[in-house]
């Protein structure tokens, strides 16, 4: 039975409900963060909890996020997942229960607090060295995206699209910059060097994103924060995606077109074992801790 958290309890899923009047339901008034755990070791907690901090402060929730990093960590014993190589804590917080109104609650209305944990893998490696492929689309999202919202049609609108095209992620464009995936970070490479879009309103600042331009100076990767323009995917050597469950994903097909040669590329292939393997020292420090 899965064992889920709300405002301060933990429940069987199916105690777990949720007012018609919570604000996140009713006007996606709510941010979100999704964090990973490998073998029970949470990776890069404290980016999640600082990019969580940051939407509710942007959004006026008040609420010490701190108290959370618990709350992920028992969600990941209470479901037997400690041992589970690749578990995720999904984490959302709403302005809480209240009158439909545009405006704030005028009384002080308690969050909604609401996580589970999960399962979840990585492709097998026959998948992954053949390479994702993507579609363009337009970024229909609103200017503010680098705070986590829970109102994500426009990403699954994108999404979608790129299941109907038969293809695995969508790159989504603005003004004729790729500016990142549906659900990941978006990355080119040119001559050797990664580039991916800085951090702005425009996108949302991975965590993983900011874990592999670490790994990457630390393997003397040249990286380059800037815009992508569209017309640049086609002479891109390499492009890949960065996100929490797709860790380092190549994308070797863009709108029907192969990237490069059309395999992956040996950057994103660095980059990919410097950051598994940073993932492996996080976990083996976590797990001795923990003794
Ligand atoms: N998605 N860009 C967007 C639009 C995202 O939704 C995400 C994460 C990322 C990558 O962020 P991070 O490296 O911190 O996971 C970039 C999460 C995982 C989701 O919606 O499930």
């Amino acid at each position: 039975m899965t064992t889920v958290y709300l405002n301060g309890e933990y429940l069987p899923k199916p105690d777990a409900h949720i007012s018609v009047d919570d604000r996140g339901f009713l006007l996606g008034d709510g941010v979100y963060e999704v964090t990973p755990f490998y073998g029970g070791v949470p990776f890069g907690i404290e980016g999640h909890l600082e990019r969580l901090r940051r939407g509710l402060d942007w959004m006026r929730i008040p609420l010490d996020v701190h108290a959370l990093e618990d709350v992920q960590r028992e969600l990941v014993v209470r479901n037997d997942l400690t041992d589970a190589d690749r578990a995720l804590v999904y984490l959302q917080v709403t302005r809480g229960v209240a009158p439909r109104t545009h405006y704030f609650p005028t009384v002080a209305v308690t969050p909604t607090v609401y996580a589970y944990a999960a399962r979840w893998s990585r492709p097998p490696d026959e998948v992954w060295t053949r390479g994702f492929r993507a579609i363009t689309v337009p970024d229909r999202r609103w200017m503010q995206v680098d705070v986590k919202t829970i109102c994500l049609l426009p990403n699954a609108m994108a999404y979608q699209a790129a299941r109907d095209a038969g293809v695995d992620d969508a790159i989504l464009v603005r003004d004729g910059v790729a500016i990142e995936g549906a659900h990941q970070n978006f990355w080119a490479v040119f001559d050797g060097t990664a580039v991916t879009h800085p951090r702005t309103n425009l996108i949302l600042a991975g965590i993983t994103r900011g874990e592999v331009l670490t790994v990457a100076r630390e393997q003397g990767i040249p990286v380059e924060e800037r815009a992508i323009a569209v017309e640049e995917l086609s002479r891109a050597d390499e492009l890949f995606f960065t996100g929490t469950t797709g860790e380092v994903r190549p994308c070797v097909q863009v709108d029907g077109h192969p990237v490069g040669d059309g395999a992956v590329g040996p950057v994103t292939r660095a980059l990919s074992d410097a950051f598994l393997a940073r993932v492996r020292s996080v976990r083996e420090a976590g797990r001795t801790a923990v003794g």
